[in-house]
């Protein structure tokens, strides 16, 4: 027998025995590692009359090809094999009753942005996400926020680099200017999200969530806004009568700007939306500025619309009579199964919001 069939036959006898990837390992160093047994026949090839040398190195490859093949064979068998032992082990019963216990709840947070979600396609806007990571170009600057404008430092910003170019985005707004620059005007869109500023106490936390609105067209003014937050208040608290005022404000992306305070007292220690002569600050609204328009290509003589951002965590608290934000972000398993909300019971205008 030749050294090479000898080879062959010692291989054959030991694969069969190989059960585990640990044997095949030890296996494929045997013939193929360093000092393997096929590897050392490749280095005796230098030494023989190139008649011969031709012969066996064709023989040579023939079986370290055939061998190889073994090898990855057997490598699929073992993990197949680890797979079906896997199967039957891990086997689940679905045809088994849940665990009451273990039932999921939807989060305030998400419970409130479904809810106003419903509340504005009720009156044709649709929804519109953006990127939490921002341009400072989209967060600040087509907002008609220059570099130098104080309002860049009011927002405690999380930049990412030194060149400060990327930031976390500390509002909704830059989804304005995505939004506007995607399509054409008419645009009458929400966008709730994520936003952050370096903040952090019991009623601010570094990362909180905003819903902007826009609403693009021709003849939109500063009636409709009013008339469109009205409707959204009275939806959303779920009262007939709530008072709202507009105070005059400033931001650099709309002219004139406003922020909108509505009505409460306090009944048992409790807040009570809609009458009564206290007054809590919930939005920041105004007509989207011209140059905003003109940074998206959009003909401010022809366009014109509002804009408004509201804090969403602090509507949920304020419906739900939560009053440490900071609980929100804990993801405390008891606090949202007493706060959270059925994941069936999805939010609708007509059935109700939020039973
Ligand atoms: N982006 C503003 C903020 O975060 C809110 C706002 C949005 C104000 C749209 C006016 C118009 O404070």
């Amino acid at each position: 027998m030749s050294d090479l069939d000898k080879i062959n036959s010692i291989f054959n006898a030991k694969i069969d025995s190989v059960k585990t990837k640990e044997d095949l390992k030890n296996l494929k160093t045997e013939f193929f590692g360093k000092n393997g047994q096929i590897t050392q026949q490749f280095k005796t090839l230098g030494a023989l009359e190139p008649e011969k040398r031709k012969d066996f190195a064709s023989n040579l490859n023939k079986i370290k090809y055939d061998l190889s093949n073994q090898i990855e064979q057997k490598s699929f068998e073992i993990e197949n094999a680890e797979i079906s032992d896997k199967l039957k082990n891990e086997k689940v019963d679905v045809t088994l009753p849940i665990r009451p216990y273990q039932l999921g709840k939807i989060h305030p947070v998400s419970q409130v942005i479904d809810e106003i979600s419903a509340i504005f396609s009720e009156v044709g806007f649709t929804v519109v996400e953006g990127p939490d990571v921002e341009t400072e170009y989209n967060n600040f600057t087509a907002l008609n926020t220059p570099e130098d404008h104080p309002a860049r430092d009011m927002h405690d910003t999380f930049y990412l680099e030194k060149n400060k170019k990327l930031l976390l985005r500390t509002h909704t707004s830059p989804v304005q200017i995505r939004a506007m620059l995607d399509e054409k005007p008419p645009f009458k869109i929400i966008v709730p999200g994520r936003t952050y500023r370096c903040d952090s106490d019991q009623t601010h936390a570094p990362m909180f969530h905003q819903l902007e609105g826009l609403h693009i067209d021709k003849n939109i003014t500063m009636g409709h806004l009013k008339g469109c937050l009205d409707y959204f208040i009275k939806e959303f608290f779920e009262v007939k009568n709530i008072k709202m005022r507009f105070r005059p404000s400033h931001f650099p992306f709309t002219e004139p700007s406003a922020e909108v305070d509505i009505g409460y007292r306090i009944e048992n220690e409790k807040i009570v939306i809609g009458e009564g002569n206290k007054w809590l600050e919930i939005l920041g609204c105004g007509m989207v500025h011209p140059n905003v328009l003109k940074n998206v290509k959009v003909d401010s003589k022809k366009y014109q619309g509002f804009a408004f951002g509201m804090g969403i965590d602090r509507l949920a608290m304020l419906k739900y009579g939560i009053n440490d934000l900071r609980a929100f972000f804990e993801s405390d398993y008891r606090w949202l199964s007493h706060f959270g909300f059925d994941p069936l019971d999805v939010p609708t205008n007509y059935r109700g919001l939020s039973k």
